[in-house]
Protein backbone atom coordinates (compact mmCIF):
# COMPACT_ATOMS: atom_id res chain seq x y z
CA UNK A 1 0.00 0.00 0.00
CA UNK A 2 1.21 3.32 -0.82
CA UNK A 3 1.49 6.41 1.61
CA UNK A 4 0.01 8.92 -0.57
CA UNK A 5 0.77 11.83 1.63
CA UNK A 6 3.75 10.72 2.25
CA UNK A 7 6.63 13.89 1.44
CA UNK A 8 9.28 12.98 -0.97
CA UNK A 9 9.60 16.08 -2.19
CA UNK A 10 13.41 17.77 -3.46
CA UNK A 11 14.60 20.97 -3.47
CA UNK A 12 16.10 22.02 -7.08
CA UNK A 13 19.06 24.57 -7.45
CA UNK A 14 19.84 26.35 -10.88
CA UNK A 15 22.98 28.32 -10.77
CA UNK A 16 23.98 30.52 -13.71
CA UNK A 17 23.29 27.60 -16.11
CA UNK A 18 24.17 29.10 -19.62
CA UNK A 19 23.46 27.10 -23.31
CA UNK A 20 24.53 27.66 -26.26
CA UNK A 21 23.05 25.92 -29.98
CA UNK A 22 24.34 25.78 -33.48
CA UNK A 23 22.40 28.68 -35.60
CA UNK A 24 19.92 26.93 -37.88
CA UNK A 25 21.22 29.39 -40.34
CA UNK A 26 25.04 29.01 -39.58
CA UNK A 27 25.72 25.88 -37.35
CA UNK A 28 29.20 26.67 -37.40
CA UNK A 29 28.29 29.91 -35.39
CA UNK A 30 27.08 28.79 -31.79
CA UNK A 31 23.68 31.06 -30.53
CA UNK A 32 23.31 31.08 -26.95
CA UNK A 33 19.58 29.88 -25.73
CA UNK A 34 19.70 30.22 -22.21
CA UNK A 35 22.67 33.22 -20.54
CA UNK A 36 23.05 33.05 -16.52
CA UNK A 37 19.74 31.00 -15.24
CA UNK A 38 19.37 31.15 -11.51
CA UNK A 39 16.82 29.88 -9.41
CA UNK A 40 15.60 27.52 -6.75
CA UNK A 41 12.73 25.67 -5.96
CA UNK A 42 11.84 24.61 -1.75
CA UNK A 43 10.70 21.14 -1.68
CA UNK A 44 7.06 21.00 -2.08
CA UNK A 45 7.13 23.95 -3.77
CA UNK A 46 4.89 24.21 -7.04
CA UNK A 47 6.61 26.96 -9.44
CA UNK A 48 5.42 28.20 -13.35
CA UNK A 49 7.75 29.04 -15.87
CA UNK A 50 6.10 31.78 -18.38
CA UNK A 51 7.93 33.01 -21.55
CA UNK A 52 7.77 33.78 -25.06
CA UNK A 53 8.03 30.92 -27.58
CA UNK A 54 11.74 29.93 -28.32
CA UNK A 55 13.17 31.31 -25.02
CA UNK A 56 14.20 27.87 -24.21
CA UNK A 57 12.00 26.97 -21.46
CA UNK A 58 11.68 23.06 -22.68
CA UNK A 59 15.48 23.38 -23.10
CA UNK A 60 15.79 24.14 -19.25
CA UNK A 61 13.79 21.49 -18.19
CA UNK A 62 15.61 18.99 -20.96
CA UNK A 63 18.80 19.88 -18.76
CA UNK A 64 17.10 19.34 -15.55
CA UNK A 65 16.00 16.18 -16.35
CA UNK A 66 19.19 15.38 -17.43
CA UNK A 67 18.58 14.54 -21.09
CA UNK A 68 21.51 17.29 -22.54
CA UNK A 69 24.05 18.99 -20.50
CA UNK A 70 24.65 22.53 -20.04
CA UNK A 71 27.62 24.24 -21.42
CA UNK A 72 28.30 26.17 -18.09
CA UNK A 73 26.88 26.13 -14.34
CA UNK A 74 25.59 24.04 -12.09
CA UNK A 75 22.51 22.04 -11.47
CA UNK A 76 21.50 20.38 -8.23
CA UNK A 77 18.64 18.04 -6.91
CA UNK A 78 18.69 18.77 -3.11
CA UNK A 79 22.42 18.67 -2.71
CA UNK A 80 23.48 16.01 -5.55
CA UNK A 81 24.72 17.34 -8.88
CA UNK A 82 22.16 16.07 -11.89
CA UNK A 83 24.48 14.13 -14.54
CA UNK A 84 21.93 12.06 -15.88
CA UNK A 85 18.54 11.44 -16.24
CA UNK A 86 16.87 9.63 -13.31
CA UNK A 87 13.80 8.36 -11.91
CA UNK A 88 14.20 10.53 -9.37
CA UNK A 89 12.72 13.68 -12.05
CA UNK A 90 9.54 12.80 -13.67
CA UNK A 91 8.76 14.62 -16.92
CA UNK A 92 5.70 15.17 -18.86
CA UNK A 93 5.27 16.84 -21.90
CA UNK A 94 2.22 18.46 -24.20
CA UNK A 95 1.26 15.28 -25.78
CA UNK A 96 0.88 12.52 -23.40
CA UNK A 97 3.51 9.85 -25.34
CA UNK A 98 1.68 6.76 -24.23
CA UNK A 99 2.71 3.35 -25.64
CA UNK A 100 -0.88 2.69 -28.06
CA UNK A 101 -0.18 -1.47 -28.27
CA UNK A 102 0.00 -1.48 -24.10
CA UNK A 103 -3.14 -1.18 -22.49
CA UNK A 104 -3.13 1.87 -19.45
CA UNK A 105 -2.26 -0.48 -16.58
CA UNK A 106 1.05 -1.65 -18.92
CA UNK A 107 1.69 1.90 -19.90
CA UNK A 108 1.74 2.98 -16.37
CA UNK A 109 3.96 -0.06 -15.63
CA UNK A 110 6.47 0.81 -17.80
CA UNK A 111 8.62 2.63 -15.78
CA UNK A 112 8.75 0.06 -12.74
CA UNK A 113 9.44 -2.90 -15.90
CA UNK A 114 12.26 -0.56 -17.00
CA UNK A 115 13.72 -0.32 -13.85
CA UNK A 116 13.18 -3.89 -13.00
CA UNK A 117 11.14 -3.24 -9.88
CA UNK A 118 7.78 -4.47 -11.46
CA UNK A 119 7.58 -7.08 -9.04
CA UNK A 120 8.56 -5.28 -5.88
CA UNK A 121 6.04 -2.67 -6.38
CA UNK A 122 3.25 -4.22 -8.25
CA UNK A 123 0.35 -3.09 -5.81
CA UNK A 124 1.20 0.63 -6.24
CA UNK A 125 0.09 0.15 -9.83
CA UNK A 126 -3.38 0.16 -8.70
CA UNK A 127 -2.81 2.76 -6.47
CA UNK A 128 -1.84 5.16 -8.20
CA UNK A 129 -4.30 4.42 -11.04
CA UNK A 130 -7.19 4.96 -8.64
CA UNK A 131 -5.21 8.03 -7.88
CA UNK A 132 -5.63 9.29 -11.20
CA UNK A 133 -9.01 7.88 -11.28
CA UNK A 134 -8.34 5.38 -14.49
CA UNK A 135 -9.05 2.32 -12.31
CA UNK A 136 -11.81 1.30 -14.77
CA UNK A 137 -9.92 1.96 -17.94
CA UNK A 138 -7.01 -0.10 -16.74
CA UNK A 139 -7.26 -2.61 -19.71
CA UNK A 140 -8.44 -0.02 -22.15
CA UNK A 141 -6.01 0.88 -24.79
CA UNK A 142 -4.57 4.23 -24.97
CA UNK A 143 -7.15 4.98 -28.31
CA UNK A 144 -10.15 4.20 -26.13
CA UNK A 145 -8.89 7.58 -23.91
CA UNK A 146 -9.79 11.06 -23.83
CA UNK A 147 -7.02 13.87 -24.42
CA UNK A 148 -7.29 14.48 -20.60
CA UNK A 149 -7.92 10.75 -19.86
CA UNK A 150 -4.88 10.45 -21.31
CA UNK A 151 -2.69 12.88 -19.72
CA UNK A 152 -3.87 11.51 -16.51
CA UNK A 153 -2.62 7.85 -17.17
CA UNK A 154 0.77 10.02 -18.39
CA UNK A 155 0.84 11.87 -15.07
CA UNK A 156 0.31 7.97 -13.18
CA UNK A 157 3.12 6.71 -15.14
CA UNK A 158 5.50 9.62 -13.81
CA UNK A 159 4.34 9.52 -10.16
CA UNK A 160 4.54 5.86 -9.95
CA UNK A 161 8.55 6.40 -9.98
CA UNK A 162 8.22 8.74 -6.97
CA UNK A 163 9.88 11.53 -8.87
CA UNK A 164 11.22 13.91 -6.10
CA UNK A 165 10.75 16.86 -8.71
CA UNK A 166 8.38 16.45 -11.45
CA UNK A 167 8.83 18.49 -14.41
CA UNK A 168 5.57 19.45 -16.82
CA UNK A 169 6.38 21.03 -19.93
CA UNK A 170 2.75 22.44 -21.07
CA UNK A 171 1.00 19.15 -19.68
CA UNK A 172 -2.15 20.51 -20.40
CA UNK A 173 -1.20 22.46 -23.57
CA UNK A 174 -3.34 20.33 -26.18
CA UNK A 175 -6.56 20.16 -24.35
CA UNK A 176 -9.97 22.41 -24.56
CA UNK A 177 -10.43 25.41 -22.06
CA UNK A 178 -13.01 22.83 -20.50
CA UNK A 179 -11.29 20.15 -19.80
CA UNK A 180 -8.11 21.78 -18.93
CA UNK A 181 -9.26 24.03 -15.92
CA UNK A 182 -10.81 19.95 -14.79
CA UNK A 183 -7.35 19.00 -15.11
CA UNK A 184 -5.53 21.45 -13.36
CA UNK A 185 -7.81 20.67 -10.17
CA UNK A 186 -6.51 17.23 -10.42
CA UNK A 187 -2.67 18.23 -10.91
CA UNK A 188 -3.21 20.20 -7.91
CA UNK A 189 -5.07 17.28 -5.84
CA UNK A 190 -2.17 15.21 -6.86
CA UNK A 191 0.27 17.81 -5.75
CA UNK A 192 -1.11 17.93 -2.71
CA UNK A 193 -1.76 14.26 -2.34
CA UNK A 194 2.00 13.93 -2.84
CA UNK A 195 3.92 17.17 -2.43
CA UNK A 196 6.37 16.45 -4.99
CA UNK A 197 8.43 19.62 -6.00
CA UNK A 198 6.85 20.82 -9.43
CA UNK A 199 8.15 22.82 -12.21
CA UNK A 200 5.39 23.82 -14.71
CA UNK A 201 5.72 25.35 -17.68
CA UNK A 202 2.51 26.91 -19.36
CA UNK A 203 1.97 29.84 -21.83
CA UNK A 204 -1.66 30.22 -20.23
CA UNK A 205 -1.34 33.08 -17.33
CA UNK A 206 -4.36 32.24 -15.80
CA UNK A 207 -3.41 28.52 -15.65
CA UNK A 208 0.07 29.53 -14.01
CA UNK A 209 -1.89 31.97 -11.48
CA UNK A 210 -4.59 29.49 -10.41
CA UNK A 211 -1.74 26.66 -9.50
CA UNK A 212 1.60 28.63 -8.89
CA UNK A 213 3.27 29.48 -5.52
CA UNK A 214 5.37 31.56 -7.56
CA UNK A 215 6.22 31.99 -11.48
CA UNK A 216 9.23 32.94 -13.25
CA UNK A 217 8.69 35.08 -15.93
CA UNK A 218 11.45 34.38 -19.04
CA UNK A 219 12.63 37.10 -21.37
CA UNK A 220 12.90 36.10 -25.39
CA UNK A 221 16.76 34.17 -25.90
CA UNK A 222 18.97 34.16 -24.84
CA UNK A 223 16.87 33.63 -22.14
CA UNK A 224 17.00 34.89 -18.56
CA UNK A 225 14.45 34.90 -15.45
CA UNK A 226 13.22 38.70 -15.68
CA UNK A 227 10.96 38.80 -12.83
CA UNK A 228 9.70 36.08 -10.13
CA UNK A 229 6.36 36.73 -8.63
CA UNK A 230 4.75 35.17 -5.63
CA UNK A 231 0.92 34.21 -5.68
CA UNK A 232 0.22 34.58 -2.17
CA UNK A 233 -3.87 33.77 -2.95
CA UNK A 234 -5.44 30.97 -0.57
CA UNK A 235 -6.25 27.60 -2.01
CA UNK A 236 -8.49 27.15 -3.74
CA UNK A 237 -8.15 29.83 -5.99
CA UNK A 238 -11.18 31.98 -7.61
CA UNK A 239 -10.19 32.70 -10.90
CA UNK A 240 -12.99 35.64 -11.01
CA UNK A 241 -11.25 37.54 -7.59
CA UNK A 242 -10.41 40.88 -7.40
CA UNK A 243 -6.64 39.74 -6.34
CA UNK A 244 -6.53 37.01 -9.38
CA UNK A 245 -7.60 39.71 -12.12
CA UNK A 246 -5.10 42.37 -10.46
CA UNK A 247 -2.46 39.74 -10.47
CA UNK A 248 -3.44 38.50 -14.18
CA UNK A 249 -3.40 42.54 -15.35
CA UNK A 250 -0.13 42.87 -13.36
CA UNK A 251 1.71 39.90 -15.75
CA UNK A 252 -0.04 40.79 -18.69
CA UNK A 253 0.49 44.50 -18.64
CA UNK A 254 4.60 43.38 -17.73
CA UNK A 255 4.71 40.91 -20.89
CA UNK A 256 3.63 43.60 -23.17
CA UNK A 257 6.09 46.36 -21.27
CA UNK A 258 8.54 43.03 -21.81
CA UNK A 259 7.66 42.83 -25.36
CA UNK A 260 8.12 46.07 -26.25
CA UNK A 261 11.43 47.15 -24.63
N1 LIG B 1 18.77 20.37 -30.13
C1 LIG B 1 18.75 21.63 -30.59
N2 LIG B 1 19.59 22.04 -31.57
C2 LIG B 1 19.58 23.32 -32.02
N3 LIG B 1 18.78 24.27 -31.53
C3 LIG B 1 17.92 23.93 -30.56
C4 LIG B 1 17.85 22.59 -30.04
N4 LIG B 1 16.89 22.56 -29.06
C5 LIG B 1 16.39 23.80 -28.99
N5 LIG B 1 17.00 24.61 -29.88
C6 LIG B 1 16.73 26.06 -30.07
O1 LIG B 1 16.74 26.66 -28.78
C7 LIG B 1 15.74 27.66 -28.69
C8 LIG B 1 14.87 27.38 -27.47
O2 LIG B 1 14.09 26.21 -27.73
P1 LIG B 1 13.07 25.66 -26.65
O3 LIG B 1 12.40 24.48 -27.26
O4 LIG B 1 13.78 25.45 -25.38
O5 LIG B 1 12.05 26.87 -26.50
P2 LIG B 1 10.70 26.99 -25.66
O6 LIG B 1 10.84 28.16 -24.76
O7 LIG B 1 10.40 25.67 -25.03
O8 LIG B 1 9.63 27.33 -26.80
P3 LIG B 1 8.06 26.93 -26.89
O9 LIG B 1 7.36 27.86 -25.94
O10 LIG B 1 7.72 27.22 -28.30
O11 LIG B 1 7.92 25.49 -26.53
C9 LIG B 1 15.00 27.66 -30.01
O12 LIG B 1 15.50 28.71 -30.79
C10 LIG B 1 15.36 26.33 -30.62
O13 LIG B 1 15.41 26.42 -32.02
MG1 LIG C 1 8.85 24.27 -25.28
Amino acid sequence: MVTLTKTEASSLSIREIGKSFPAPDDPLTSRPVLDGISFSLAAGELVSLIGPSGCGKSTLLRLIAGLDSADSGELLIGSDPITHPGAERGLVFQDPNLFPWLTVRRNIEAGLVARGVLRKKHEEVDEFMRLVGLEVFANAYPHHLSGGMAQRAALARALINHPKVLLLDEPLGALDAFTRMRMQDEVLRLWQARRTTMLLVTHDIDEAIYMSDRIMIMTSRPGKIERTISIALDRPRQRSSEDFLRLRADILNFLHLAGKA
